[in-house]
């Protein structure tokens, strides 16, 4: 048997260049190698979501993404974390061999408090207990996810080797597997690039929208007028830009320490870039969106191939709870 590969995303809205280059390039990859199991955590995306009125439009947002971007579902299942409820079942089950002082230090936790401080809810607290229950319900190896996300992996492989330790062997070790680029930063300049803080390139944009939106990128500070020289190693521009063209971005970093390019053509550069590399997923995305039954289809043959795996650990963690 092939060794399982898992991961999730919150559908709080598109997938944007951060998701792309920190994680969804690795599922694609690695599901030639492992089996793929890759889940639109929905219940996940409740603990920061008060007005779920999108939540079925951005599922489906979110598959359409995946999908395009090259994830397979004659190679992986793909669904929807709500559509195995024994994922909930599991999740109480493991919050009574969590410590709370193993949530209590959890980085992401503080930091959510200080995002959303009048929305701190039970849910994210045992946010990292649900997420390791995802991962183990599925016997999962190997878990590709962005830098932002390895605290929660090392709780992950805390609770299964307590678990383990209390009922015996039941669950491998989550390992984090991490891109080339695990942590993208937003058009701010300054914080990761998310939804939630609105500093984002969604991929599935237009061109047009592309352009726009990475005109509002925040560059060197210190660069107020076009005849300035510019310090392009400090610049989220030039850092994007290097990352999809490595070698002509010198040139152009060397243009803007010389102020011969301007910010806003570099931001040009940028967006045409973004745009010429995403071209043909947008293209497939556009296809796939003419066919929602298809997408559908992909989700509810997904829920039932995983629910099969996700029944069978549950009554073998029951039974050597002495539940059963
Ligand atoms: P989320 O949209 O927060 O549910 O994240 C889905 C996946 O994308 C997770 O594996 C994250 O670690 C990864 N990810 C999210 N934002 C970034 C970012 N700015 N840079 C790199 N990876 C990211
Ligand atoms: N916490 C992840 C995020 O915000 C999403 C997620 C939920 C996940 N369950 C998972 C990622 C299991 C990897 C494995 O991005």
């Amino acid at each position: 048997m092939r060794k399982r590969v898992f991961s999730g995303a919150r559908p709080t809205g598109r997938q944007h260049l951060g998701n792309y280059l920190g994680a969804i390039q690795n599922y694609v990859k690695l599901q030639d190698e492992y089996d793929g199991i890759y889940c639109i955590v929905d219940i996940h995306a409740l603990t920061s979501l008060e007005d779920t009125s999108k939540l079925q439009e951005n599922i489906y947002e979110l598959a359409l993404d995946w999908l395009a971007a090259g994830i397979d579902p004659k190679k992986s299942i793909i669904f929807v974390q709500s559509h195995v409820p024994e994922v909930m079942e599991l999740h109480t089950l493991l919050s009574m061999v969590t410590p709370l002082s193993w949530l209590l230090r959890v980085p992401t936790f503080k930091e959510k408090v200080k995002i959303q401080p009048q929305n701190v809810n039970y849910g994210l607290l045992g946010y990292p207990v649900l997420m390791t229950a995802d991962i183990v319900l599925y016997k999962a190896e190997v878990v590709p996810v962005g830098e932002d996300q390895l605290p929660h992996l090392e709780l992950a492989r805390e609770i299964s080797r307590r678990f383990n330790n209390l009922f015996g062997d039941t669950f491998p070790e989550p390992q984090a597997r991490l891109t080339a680029f695990p942590l993208i930063i937003g058009l701010d300049g300054k914080d990761k690039m998310s939804k939630q803080l609105d500093n984002d390139i969604a991929i599935a944009l237009s061109p047009e929208e592309t352009i726009e939106r990475v005109m509002t990128a925040v560059t060197d500070p210190a660069r107020r007028y076009r005849a300035d020289p510019g310090h392009p190693e400090i610049c989220n521009v030039h850092w994007l830009h290097k990352n999809f063209i490595q070698e002509e971005e010198e040139i152009h970093a060397d243009q803007c320490r010389s102020a011969t390019i301007g910010c806003v053509e570099h931001k040009m550069l940028l967006a045409q870039d973004i745009n010429r590399t995403l071209k043909s997923f947008r293209q497939r995305r556009a296809a796939l969106a003419t066919k929602p039954e298809y997408v559908t289809d992909v989700l509810a043959d997904g829920a039932r191939q995983a629910q099969a795996i996700a029944r069978e650990t549950l009554g073998e963690v029951k039974q050597r709870m002495g539940l059963i």
